[in-house]
């Protein structure tokens, strides 16, 4: 073991095999546990739109260069195509489909509605976990700033006003 944790070889030995190429593997997502068999490789992103039935996270690329995939582990935005799922055991994952409590909407989902701030939506989910995320990592200052800590959040529609926007809105209230 490094001074980093267990190697992903090293985890997967701990995890039972199922099958050819499978492992269990539990991934508590929005507070909930989810019992998986996957192959090691799988991605995050396709293990919660393929095995979990998690279809918020958008698959854009699948190569870390359009945020679309954007989720939360332990409470830090990563991209959920570049992350292994079976790297994720033990921690919390956050999808948008977690950000609502119950029927009650987000403020930044609020906020992007109020500014219009999407077009055809593929890029959404990914842009409002990173808009949430930014505000609590106090990058949301001026637009520059939103700017440049949004940066890996494309949107082909340019609906980048509206966005920074709706961050400013939600930036504003609090
Ligand atoms: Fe992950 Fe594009 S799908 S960055
Ligand atoms: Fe269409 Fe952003 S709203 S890609």
């Amino acid at each position: 073991m490094s001074a980093r944790g267990p190697s992903l070889t090293e985890r997967g030995a701990v995890l039972e095999e199922r099958g050819p190429g499978l492992v269990h593997v539990t991934l508590s997502i929005n507070g909930a546990e989810h019992s998986l068999e996957i192959e090691p490789r799988v991605s995050l992103l396709d293990a919660l739109r393929e095995h979990a039935h998690l279809t918020g996270a958008k698959k854009g690329c699948d190569q870390g260069t359009c945020g679309a995939c954007t989720v939360w582990v332990d409470g830090r935005r990563v991209l959920s195509c570049l992350t292994l799922a079976m790297t994720c055991e033990g921690r919390e994952i956050t999808t948008i489909e977690g950000l609502a409590e119950g029927d009650e909407l987000h403020a930044m989902q609020r906020a992007f509605i109020a500014e219009d701030a999407f077009q055809c939506g593929y890029c959404t989910p990914g842009q409002i976990m990173s808009a949430v995320a930014l505000l609590e990592e106090g990058h949301a200052g001026d637009d520059a700033e939103i700017k440049e800590w949004m940066s890996g959040n494309i949107c082909r529609c340019a609906a980048y006003p509206h966005i920074r926007a709706a961050v400013r809105a939600v930036r504003d209230q609090t």
